[in-house]
């Protein structure tokens, strides 16, 4: 039993279901967070059947305002403190910015940026006062180069890896450590929901399942590893978007996104 609770946000399903899963055999308690309380519920069902562990489930849309003040607060009511906040809840949509409804975008900015600003903030706090805790951001490849079809998106993570390293600098020697995790394409429902299945047909081969990922962000964070980018194809390609001139990363984007 480690007594230890982690704060998962989009458990429900792909990369942040293989987390919950990875930290209930480490004996970890979870808070499951998501919106799909059907999927959840079940999940705490698995989890806590297989592996003897505390599972709390909190429903909760990011994109709504004060999703993540009221997520703390109902954790603070329970005196359930958490030593590793896991951001992984986000989403995309894969058609032109000027074809996209503005709602999605600006949901989108509420969910991948500022309920992960809120929730880091928020939990930051009681972490620095006992001096030690655990953070893991998930932002994406898509960090690296602009991504037509999908330009919130892209912004979106690029934000995402920009601010978690900058305060993973700030909290050198604080015993609070922060880990970003850049995943590259992976077998979810992710592809589906943003209405990107030509791309999942370019990178189909390529893509990693959700628990090779979750392994690898789990792996790093245990180690306090500041990035980590899991996989081989992967970590050449953020090298490659790194060095090319960004007209020419821009539109290598745009072909994979257009299949
Ligand atoms: N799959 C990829 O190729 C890939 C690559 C790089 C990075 N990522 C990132 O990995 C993370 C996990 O995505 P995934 O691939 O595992 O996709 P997924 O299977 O679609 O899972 C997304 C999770 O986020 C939750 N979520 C989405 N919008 C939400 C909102 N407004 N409020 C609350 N929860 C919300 C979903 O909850 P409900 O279903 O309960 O609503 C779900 O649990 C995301 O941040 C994504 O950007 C994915």
């Amino acid at each position: 039993m480690q007594n230890e609770w982690v704060l998962i946000t989009g458990a429900s399903s792909g990369i942040g279901l293989e987390f919950a899963r990875l930290f209930a055999t480490k004996k970890f308690d979870l808070v499951l967070h998501g919106r799909n309380e059907a999927r959840l519920n079940e999940i705490s069902r698995e989890l806590t059947a297989k592996h003897s562990v505390r599972v709390k489930v909190l429903v909760r849309d990011l994109a709504q305002p004060a999703a993540a003040s009221k997520i703390f607060a109902e954790l603070e009511k329970e005196r359930i403190p958490v030593s590793i906040l896991v951001n992984n809840a986000g989403f995309g949509a894969g058609k032109f910015f000027a074809q996209e409804q503005l709602q999605v975008c600006t949901d989108m900015v509420e969910t991948n940026i500022t309920a992960l600003i809120e929730l880091t903030h928020l939990f930051l706090k009681p972490m620095l006062a006992r001096k030690s805790g655990k953070i893991l951001n998930v932002a994406s490849t898509a960090a690296f180069q602009p991504g037509p079809k999908m330009a919130v998106y892209y912004a979106s993570k690029a934000f995402v890896f920009s601010f978690s390293n900058a305060l993973a600098n700030e909290l050198d020697g604080s015993g609070v450590t922060v880990t970003t995790l850049c995943p590259g394409p992976t077998r979810t429902e992710f592809h589906a929901r943003a209405g990107a299945t030509r791309s999942e047909k370019t990178i189909g081969k390529w893509m990693m399942t959700a628990e090779e990922v979750a392994r690898a962000g789990y792996n790093g964070l245990m180690k306090g590893k500041r990035n980590v980018v899991p996989g081989l194809v992967n970590k050449i390609g953020v090298a490659l978007a790194k060095i090319a001139p960004t007209r020419l990363s821009t539109a290598a984007a745009r072909k994979v996104m257009e299949g």
